[in-house]
């Protein structure tokens, strides 16, 4: 799937903004430092007038660890090219820029795009990128688009018809940052690289399984986009469909991109539409109101937040239940769950396994202990599987024990960060850990109809405390089926 290292030309929109800050540079560091052979050239556009070493002022204080006297060559491999977007004459200066980059660092025309502005100018950039005749070169050209992909179908397709008449499929990388993180991609080894894993992993052994992705942070300074996008389009659209695809998918008969896209897409395809009739017994929408976080700040409600009106009804919170209808998950309920000012920054996936069937050895007083693997998928990672074993008493009493192996617990064993690892992909060529259009669209279809089925029949907004797991809904949704969501674990 991964090409050798190619020189690149990286264009970057939206240089001076805070995904770029936060992410891009210290990955782009990171490539750069386990990369002797220096692989990269940066042009950062943004509407600031500020000139290279402005720039560079800038990457450098966005960087984690101080620039050690070897690195120091990184920053001379960033240029800045003031742009505004709408701004159709300016594309062919840049082009100017880009070209005699290219020759100076014997680039070989390779080209990477990469779009970390507000969505709304995804089409503007791109449809301008080849007016200005910069998607012409002797090398391979492509570009990588953040999220959101639209706001519903109709919008993500219309993105996708102008994005495409500039680039191929298989040179669009939509990111979706998940995809990237170390243990969302081990997923799939997990399940397929162990036989006592993928022998019981199908409706006949598994219960339920349970997908958090919870966050303590509130809206903080997105205020404006979040109000108009609730944690349903900003969490469940992309990160928790990708994690439902991956725990879901049959094994691709080969390791290639588009074998394991393949599979994840039809996983999309299965997942049974929520309707009206169904949206209320399926769907818990929340808010948060004021409330005592783990860490002792008192947080204030959504409402009262800067920006967000007094009255807003957007979710903060949503969980629900889905059903995958095909072979291996029929009559399986996916409970995923995601909200903001939650009681702890945690992404897990939990699989509870059924309890064998008149088993005598579990009938003791602590009652039935299900089989639970749990995958830590951030901020631990690693996984948990809790089992049962015997006490150290005469009698037959059991009780769980866990076995746990944690990837990150030392320092050493720290891996990559997941924008460094989408980079990196990129600029070799694999598009595996990005999500392909049919992904997006199916994503949407989805989505849409949760949306659709509430405005036809509308459902509550349950208020929950900010520093608690969610609104009491929640808790109800499972109850109602004999279930209830398993505390979320720790590694050691
Ligand atoms: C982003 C959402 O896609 O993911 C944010 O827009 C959210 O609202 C973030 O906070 C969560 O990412 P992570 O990696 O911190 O779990």
């Amino acid at each position: 799937m991964k090409e050798q290292t190619q020189p690149t030309l990286i264009v970057l929109f939206g240089a001076s903004g805070d995904l770029a800050e936060r992410k891009l540079y210290p990955a782009l560091y990171e490539i750069y430092k386990k990369n002797g052979n220096k692989p990269f050239v940066v042009i950062g556009c943004a509407r600031r007038p500020w000139d290279h070493d402005q720039f560079r002022a800038f990457v450098e204080s966005s960087l984690r660890e101080t620039l050690d006297t070897e690195s120091k060559g990184f920053l001379q491999r960033f240029f800045y090219y003031p742009l505004d977007v709408n701004h159709t004459d300016a594309y062919h200066e840049l082009r100017d820029l880009v070209e005699q980059l290219d020759r100076d660092y014997h680039l070989k025309g390779n080209r990477l795009f990469y779009l970390a502005l507000a969505p709304e100018y995804f089409s503007t950039v791109t449809l301008n990128l080849k007016e200005a005749h910069l998607t012409e070169t002797n090398g391979w050209k492509r570009l990588i688009i953040e999220k959101p992909f639209g706001k519903d179908l109709t919008s993500a397709k219309a993105l996708n018809d102008d994005i495409c008449k500039v680039f191929m499929e298989d040179e669009i990388y939509r990111i979706d940052h998940y995809l990237g993180k170390e243990m969302v991609q081990n997923i799939q080894v997990i399940r397929f690289a162990n036989p006592i894993f993928e022998s019981i992993w199908n409706n006949r052994y598994i219960a339920n399984i349970q997908i958090t992705a919870s966050e303590t942070i509130g809206v903080g300074e997105r205020a404006g986009y979040y109000d108009r996008t609730g944690a349903l389009l900003d969490m469940v659209q992309n990160h928790i469909l990708q994690m439902v695809a991956l725990t879901a998918m049959e094994p691709p008969s080969r390791l290639e991109t588009e074998d394991i896209r393949d599979e994840k897409v039809k996983v999309l395809r299965s997942i049974r539409p929520v309707t009206a009739e169904c949206v209320a017994d399926q769907i818990v929408r929340g808010q948060y109101t004021r409330g005592l976080l783990a860490n002792s700040e008192r947080a204030i409600a959504y409402r009262e937040e800067d920006g967000i009106a007094h009255n807003s009804d957007t979710e903060t919170f949503i969980a629900a239940k889905l059903y995958i209808d095909n072979f291996r998950w029929s009559g399986v309920p996916f409970y995923i769950r995601t909200g903001k000012r939650l009681k702890t920054k945690s992404t897990q996936i939990i699989v509870q396994f059924k309890n064998a069937p008149l088993n005598p050895y579990l009938r003791t007083f602590n009652g039935e202990e299900p089989n639970l693997l749990a995958i830590h998928v951030q901020p631990d990672e690693g996984l948990t599987l809790k089992l049962n074993a015997k006490r150290f008493t005469e009698k037959w009493d059991t009780m769980p024990i866990t076995l746990d192996f944690c990837n990150n617990c030392s320092k050493e064993d720290y891996g990559s960060d997941a924008y460094e690892r989408l980079i990196n992909d990129c600029m070799h060529g694999d598009s595996t850990n990005f999500t392909r259009w049919d992904e997006v669209a199916l994503s949407w279809e989805y989505v849409d109809g949760i949306i659709r089925a509430w405005r036809e029949k509308p459902i509550p907004l349950n208020f929950y405390e900010a520093g608690s797991m969610g609104p009491y809904e929640s808790d109800q949704l499972l109850k109602k089926d004999g279930c209830e969501w398993w505390p979320l674990m720790k590694l050691s």
